[in-house]
């Protein structure tokens, strides 16, 4: 008993108690909502269920804002020129799921197109695939980014049905075709981080005119083509890409897991789990794993410190999502964390982070 005696009680019973509704806040952050997409709808039309439950002038808001912030005035101008003839070069269903919400949200084409890819710059991440020691693949991610006041508000979980049946799940921003995070029941998961090699927007268009796809589509295509984790990983290596970028795989059986490091053109890297020999994690955020990670920006260490805590026998979606909790991998930017198995679909977890 402290030297208050008895009255200290209620104090300390307060304060144990508050100290208990903060630690169930910061366990349970809010679930994105979840949405139904039919890819059975015309391209156009698939997307405008979900656009009637947001705001649509805070919506235009957020474009204006990211539009104004990221994209270069001469590549406005440019695109603004040359939108009908690019919008030839680009993959469908994507433009003309572009098309149908942009025609909603009364911007114009070029706006919309410009606004898709430009979320696909300045993306900073922490993606972790990992194998338990009963050889179950679990695999997890932080998407951070500058504007994360605005995009919490947009993030959702989109569950697209063909013939009425869930295809696969993603995580997005409305008004985003594409995927950064996503999941096919069963088969596998995915997840892209950013890999800037600089001059980005004068890369993309130039890639976009001899029909490279963008990093986030091709998560999407990938998610709804691939029969299994193996076709998957050779999609995401070969297919030409507008940009650099990470993709992280996990499958459903023993040693499928994998980071692959991308050039435009192909694969600068495969990296698989190496679980017999002590590589039962991988960790990539916005370096190439061999060299060095930058002091000012290093996620990578702790979050290899947290896994090395956990120990591959207590590896669990849980503990992983506490990994991902970790300060600087958890950070101001962090808009969202997801964790997923793809063994286990119906576990596909995301949940809104607000640090700052
Ligand atoms: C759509 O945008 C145009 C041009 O920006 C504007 O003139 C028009 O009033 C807008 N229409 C609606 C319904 O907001
Ligand atoms: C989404 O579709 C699935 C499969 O048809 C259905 O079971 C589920 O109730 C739907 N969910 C929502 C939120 O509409
Ligand atoms: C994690 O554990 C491995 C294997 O014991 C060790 O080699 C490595 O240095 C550890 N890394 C960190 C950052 O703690
Ligand atoms: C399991 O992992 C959690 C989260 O990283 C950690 O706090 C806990 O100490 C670990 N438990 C064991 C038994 O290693
Ligand atoms: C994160 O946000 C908090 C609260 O707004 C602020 O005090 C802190 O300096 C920020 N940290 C960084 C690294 O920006």
């Amino acid at each position: 008993m402290g030297p208050a005696g008895p009255g200290a009680r209620p104090g300390l019973a307060l304060l144990l108690l508050l100290a208990g509704a903060e630690v169930l806040a910061a366990a349970s952050p809010p679930a994105p909502p979840l949405f139904n997409v039919s890819l059975d709808a015309a391209p156009e039309l698939r997307w405008l269920p979900v656009l009637r439950h947001f705001d649509l002038d805070f919506l235009r808001a957020t474009m204006a804002h990211i539009l104004g912030n990221k994209v270069p005035k001469w590549v406005h101008a440019l695109i603004g020129k040359v939108v009908e003839e690019l919008a030839r070069f680009l993959p469908q269903p994507f433009t003309d799921e572009i098309r149908g919400m942009c025609e909603v949200l009364n911007y114009s084409l070029a706006d919309c197109l410009l606004l898709n890819l430009a979320y696909e710059s300045t993306a900073f991440c922490t993606s972790i695939v990992a194998q338990d020691s009963r050889g179950h693949i679990y695999h997890g991610r932080n998407l951070d980014y500058p504007f994360g006041n605005f995009l919490r508000k947009l993030t959702v979980d989109v569950q697209f049905l063909k013939n009425g049946q869930v295809a696969f799940t993603g995580t997005t921003f409305v008004g985003y075709v594409g995927l950064w995070t996503g999941q096919s029941p069963y088969k596998f998961t995915v997840s892209g981080d950013e890999r800037d090699e600089g001059w980005w927007w004068e890369n993309v268009i130039a890639a976009l005119f001899q029909r490279h796809y963008p990093v986030s589509w091709l998560i999407r295509a990938t998610l709804s083509e691939s029969e299994n984790f193996q076709a998957a990983v050779y999609k995401l290596a070969k297919t030409p890409l507008i940009a650099d970028v990470y993709y992280i795989v996990g499958g459903t059986s023993p040693r499928e897991g994998v980071v692959i490091t991308r050039n435009r053109n192909g694969p600068a890297d495969i990296w698989p789990l190496d679980p017999l020999n002590g590589a039962w994690f991988r960790v990539e955020t916005n370096y190439d794993h061999w060299k060095p990670v930058p002091k000012k920006d290093d996620r990578r260490t702790p979050a290899i410190k947290a896994l090395n805590a956990t120990g591959q026998a207590n590896l669990s979606l849980e503990t992983l999502f506490q990994v991902l909790s970790v300060f600087p991998v958890y950070n101001n930017y962090t808009v969202y964390t997801t964790v997923m198995s793809a063994a286990n679909p119906e576990k596909y977890t995301t949940r809104i982070r607000s640090l700052g």
